[in-house]
């Protein structure tokens, strides 16, 4: 996650098993709704959660845990969230932004500019980080910020009196959003919170021991930095759990942007424009008329992911599997390039 670097609660791609076939947002024509800010409070050490419920009052669109919106900050940017909230409660939602100064400036605008009573446009929820329906056991790792689909899992198992756990890190103490909220959910032994302020805790972090102890069948789930996840990745592999067991979702996606120029075809738009070394797909595209729908530009979302006609994709996203992205059918246009002198796409 870089962000851009680090997470802010901004969400997005996600991996795992019941993920789209790879060609999810190729058709997507969620209108956005109006919203406004019905609350906003502070929920940890430069965390805040918003409270968005629609403008004429009616029910907001029902969710299932591990889903997002898109979020128009109203400045140009659009943001993807998870919803944190209660998903029973279709009068608001909830999503938490962490500020992160360094990044392209989402989290700033959220923390400085928006208020309680502002009104914005959101997408539909979409779900692309789904709890599965049958697991013996859930473990469910947090990192920093990315407790947000977590939480919203957390009720749902403790609502379905399922088995599951949550192992929460943070830096420190001030920064674990929402921690009496899972400890009312989880209940007695449920939760494991890790904090760099606390040495002990953080020294008794072992997601090998955590994963192996959850046992045959159990799914694991992980947000949160891109380090962390990683670290759970790896410790699930040497757990022994199958790929299809463990379950990510990316907040963001350090790519170099750059590359060889090459030629890119707009097959249904018939434009052909070469795409300059420092310049993207999406935005070649543009300059030469044609309307790429994008959101998170850094090839976590899947919004501007388009079907492959002819030429080979050099893929910088990750929102496809590494399956997904050997098939070829589909590139992100916002971020990825082309192996081949010429890429062909269906837009
Ligand atoms: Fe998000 Fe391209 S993957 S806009």
């Amino acid at each position: 996650m870089t962000v851009d670097t680090h997470t802010t609660g901004e969400t997005a791609g996600a991996r795992g098993p019941a993920r789209p076939d790879g060609l999810a947002g190729l058709d997507e024509d969620a209108r956005p709704l109006e919203v406004v800010v019905a609350a906003r409070r502070r929920v940890a050490d430069g965390v805040v959660a918003l409270e968005l419920a629609r403008i004429d009052g009616a029910p907001l669109p029902p969710y299932t845990p591990g889903s997002h919106v898109d979020l128009h900050l109203g400045n140009g940017q659009v943001r993807q969230y998870s919803l944190c909230g209660d998903p029973d409660d279709t009068s608001r939602y909830r999503v938490a932004i962490l500020r992160v100064d360094e990044s392209r400036g989402g989290s700033r605008h959220v923390h400085t500019r928006i208020r309680e009573g502002l009104h914005l446009l959101m997408s539909p929820p979409k779900n692309n980080f789904p709890l599965a329906a049958d697991a013996p056991h859930t473990v469910l790792f947090a990192g920093g910020i990315g407790v947000t689909p977590l939480l919203a899992m957390a009720r749902e198992l403790a609502a379905h009196g399922r088995s599951f756990e949550i192992h929460y890190r943070a830096r420190d103490r001030g920064r674990l959003a929402f921690a009496q909220e899972l400890r009312d959910l989880a209940g007695p032994g449920r939760l494991h919170t890790y904090t760099d302020d606390d040495p002990a805790s953080a020294a008794d972090f072992d997601a090998v021991a955590a994963v192996r102890a959850a046992g045959e069948g159990a799914h694991v789930y992980v947000c949160g930095p891109r380090g962390f996840m990683d670290h759970v990745e790896d410790a699930a592999r040497r757990a022994g759990t199958p790929e299809e067991r463990v379950h990510e979702e990316n907040f963001a996606n350090d790519v170099d942007l750059t590359g060889t120029p090459f030629t890119v075809v707009a097959a249904r738009s018939g434009v052909t424009a070469t795409v300059a070394a420092d310049r993207t797909v999406a935005e070649t595209l543009r300059d030469h008329g044609v309307q790429v729908r994008t959101s998170c530009e850094t090839g976590v979302c899947g919004t501007c992911l388009t079907k492959v006609l002819a030429g080979v994709p050099d893929h910088r996203d990750v929102f496809q599997s590494p399956a997904q992205q050997r098939a070829n059918t589909a590139v992100t246009l916002c971020c990825s390039r082309a192996r081949t002198e010429e890429l062909v796409v269906d837009i």
